[in-house]
């Protein structure tokens, strides 16, 4: 018998997501984005946010199942993000998704977005059959899982104490007037600078730091860093050289997260390592990672740049194994839960 086929929801931010699946194999994703409405603001507006979702959500639904070739007749199950993320933003999707389940008599799960962001690896590389680290870098999280069991299991190693990847990476970004979200244009323009033209701190990375803060990250101390030396430049009678910055700035926010998810595979006797989230996208990362799993004879699993963002095909993954593992569904009351830890990964 196929596997079932499960249609997955996500509007935790500005991204509209629905995607669908049928086990690990992927049949449609689409994704509406209202990035649009907030670049003038610098960053996300909620409210702005959640009335876009609203607008958002049937052409996306629409898109998604066209895109399939299915309609809601041929879905097994729903799966929706119930957290963590903006409330608002979440209740949409929620509504929505409780509103399915209610119109076409179907199962729904609330599922945990951090945990959706390592399952959708799944989608391209195959289940996630063994322990694995997973190193997950987002805009508003950054953290290393000891992953046993996707749909069951993950153990918080460490996390961020300030600043998450991709909100160093906005922050930054327009310190250096480059446009929100700030991790592609540094991305963009670092592939032309020097990324050893400025020695930038490496958070969390000294010896003392060994007991306390192995595995956690810190990039606010980082963010300043560059903050004074585009001061001193400043100062100096220069303006700051945007793409060595840029470089040197994203190589040391690269640096600090492969090298400490390499460590946590080796230290916990894992040969994988799954990369996810937004700042999954970004090249030095990637080249990083590459080398550095390489070296250490590790497995390195990191889906394409789509996949990495946002989207709804990630909660779908993820409900997908839990539907495999028999769950049972969530109640009609599914509430938000904009501080979700990454520990409860099924609502
Ligand atoms: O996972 P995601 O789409 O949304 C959250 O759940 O936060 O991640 C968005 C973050 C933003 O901070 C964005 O600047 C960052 O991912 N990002 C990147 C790149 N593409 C997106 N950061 C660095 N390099 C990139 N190429
Ligand atoms: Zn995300």
């Amino acid at each position: 018998m196929s596997e079932p086929i499960v249609l997955g929801v996500e509007s935790s931010c500005d991204e509209t997501g629905v995607g669908v699946v049928r086990g690990t194999e992927l049949l449609a994703h689409v994704v509406a984005s209202s990035m649009d409405e907030h670049v003038r603001f610098g960053g996300i507006v909620p409210e702005v946010a959640s009335r876009a979702h609203l607008e958002a959500f049937v052409p996306t639904l629409d898109g998604a199942l066209a895109e399939a070739g299915l309609t809601m007749a041929d879905v097994d199950a729903l799966a929706v993000t119930s957290g963590p993320g903006l409330t608002g933003a979440l209740l949409v999707g929620l509504a929505g998704a409780k509103a399915l389940s209610v119109a076409h008599g179907l199962p729904l799960f609330g599922v945990n977005h951090l945990a959706a962001h390592v399952a959708v690896d799944q989608l391209e590389h195959g289940r996630l059959d063994r322990r694995v680290v997973a190193l997950l870098a987002s805009g508003g999280h950054s953290e290393i899982l000891l992953v046993d069991d996707i749909a069951a299991d993950i153990t918080l190693l460490g996390q961020t104490i300030d600043d998450a990847a991709g909100e160093a990476f906005d922050k930054v970004a327009r310190l250096l007037g480059l446009p929100y979200p700030g991790g592609p244009h540094i991305d963009r323009v670092a592939a032309d600078g020097d990324p050893s033209a400025v020695a930038f701190p490496r958070g969390l990375t000294a010896a003392r730091d060994r007991e306390k803060h192995r595995w956690n990250f810190s990039f606010s101390g980082l963010k300043s860093a560059v903050a004074r030396h585009a001061q001193r430049e400043r100062l100096a009678g220069r303006e700051p050289a945007v793409a060595d910055v840029a470089a040197s700035f994203q190589d040391a926010v690269c640096d600090v997260l492969t090298a400490k998810a390499v460590e946590a595979c080796r230290e916990h006797d894992v040969d994988t390592l799954v990369i996810g989230g937004g700042v999954a996208a970004n090249s030095r990362l990637r080249r990083y990672a590459e080398q550095r799993c390489a070296d250490a004879g590790l497995e390195l699993r990191v889906p394409r740049l789509g996949l990495c963002t946002d989207n709804g095909a990630m909660v779908a993954a993820l409900g997908a194994e839990v539907v495999r593992r028999g769950l049972t569904p969530s109640a009609l009351d599914l509430r938000a839960d904009s501080n979700l830890p990454v520990t409860h990964i099924v609502a």
